[in-house]
C-alpha cells in the first residue's frame, strides 16, 4: 500500500525542500562562523528528525545534535497547549549556542514553553529554525530566526510531519485526503 495514494495534493515538493534547506544551511553556517564552540542543534522529536538530518548536512560546519521530545497532540489535529517533556537533552547547554530545530510552528504554544525552559539553562544564544510556519495561526509571538516556508492553515504531513504517526516518510509536504482524518 503506497502512502502517496492518501495525499490530496502536494504543497511543497521534494526539490523545493532540498533547495530551501541548502539555503538555510548556508545562512546558518555564515551566521555562526565566529562561534567558539560548535553550534548545538536541538531537534524536537519526532517531527524535526528528518529536517535536522538534512539541515545538519547542509550546514557543512561544526555542529552537534541533541534531541528533546515533548508531548504532542496524540492522533488529533488540534493544538492542546499542554506541553510535557518526555525526553530531555543529554547535553548541558549552559554557555552554548543553541538552535532549536522545529518541524512546524502552529499556535506557538509548544515553542513558547520549550524556549522558556531552555532559556532558564543559560545558553549563550538561543534561536529557532522552523521548516514550516502556519500563516496567521500564532497565539503567542515566537521570534524564529530562520523559517523554511509559510504554509496555509491546513493540517499538513510529510518530511517528518505525521498524522497519527503516519506519513512522516513522505519526501514532500502535502495535505491528506479528507476521508483519512478521523476527526
Ligand atoms: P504548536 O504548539 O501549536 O505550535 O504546535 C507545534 C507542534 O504541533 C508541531 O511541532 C507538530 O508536531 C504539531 N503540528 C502542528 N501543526 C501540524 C500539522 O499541520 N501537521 C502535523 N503536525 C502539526
Ligand atoms: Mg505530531
Amino acid at each position: 500500500m503506497s502512502i502517496h495514494a492518501d495525499i490530496d495534493r502536494v504543497i511543497i515538493t521534494e526539490e523545493q525542500i532540498a533547495e530551501r534547506v541548502a539555503e538555510i544551511g548556508a545562512q546558518i553556517r555564515a551566521d555562526y562562523a565566529e562561534a567558539k564552540r560548535p553550534l548545538l542543534l536541538v531537534a524536537v522529536l519526532r517531527g524535526a528528525a528528518l529536517f535536522v538530518a538534512d539541515l545538519a548536512r547542509a550546514i557543512q560546519g561544526r555542529v552537534e545534535i541533541d534531541f528533546m521530545a515533548v508531548s504532542s497532540y496524540g492522533s488529533t489535529t488540534k493544538s492542546s497547549g499542554v506541553v510535557r517533556i518526555l525526553k530531555d537533552l543529554d547535553e548541558d547547554i549552559e554557555g552554548r549556542d543553541v538552535l532549536v530545530v522545529e518541524d512546524i510552528l502552529d499556535t506557538g504554544l509548544t515553542l513558547k514553553y520549550l524556549l522558556r525552559n531552555l532559556a532558564s539553562r543559560r545558553p549563550h544564544t538561543l534561536e529557532v529554525v522552523t521548516l514550516l510556519s502556519k500563516t496567521g495561526k500564532q497565539q503567542v509571538p515566537i521570534d524564529c530566526k530562520y523559517t523554511g516556508f509559510n504554509v496555509p492553515d491546513e493540517f499538513v504531513v510529510g518530511y517528518g510531519l505525521d498524522y497519527a504517526e503516519r506519513y512522516r516518510n513522505l519526501p514532500y509536504i502535502g495535505v491528506l485526503k479528507r476521508e483519512i482524518y478521523a476527526d
